[in-house]
């Protein structure tokens, strides 16, 4: 289990411990986190759970897939340099203290 802090769009700051191989959007809607919209549920299909993964932890993370490149295209808000889709990140001891930033909108 490991402790990601989420920031919501208002600026609260959420922290939540995160079971191993449950993925950051499942762990977020679970609590209650608020801007994680996640429309498919985790498929990758829809880029509603886009966040801003800390730029210094980026490559931590194991790269993004290419479906997850392309639907990142189509996020609402700006993509950034450390736009992920929290649903295709999986926790593990790697990723402790982790930041995750949502954006202003989803949809
Ligand atoms: S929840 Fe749909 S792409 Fe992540």
């Amino acid at each position: 289990m490991v402790t990601i802090t989420y920031v919501e769009p208002s600026g609260t700051r959420v922290e939540i411990n995160v079971e191993d191989g449950w993925n950051l959007m499942q762990a977020a809607v679970t609590k209650g986190v608020d801007g994680i919209v996640a429309e498919c549920g985790g498929s990758c299909v829809c880029a509603t759970c886009h966040v801003y993964v800390d730029p210094e932890r980026l490559a931590a993370l194991p790269p993004p897939s290419e479906d997850e490149l392309e639907l990142l295209e189509d996020v609402k808000a700006e993509r950034k340099p450390n736009s992920r889709l929290s649903c295709q990140i999986k926790a593990n001891e790697s990723l402790a203290g982790l930041v995750v930033t949502i954006p202003e909108c989803q949809t």
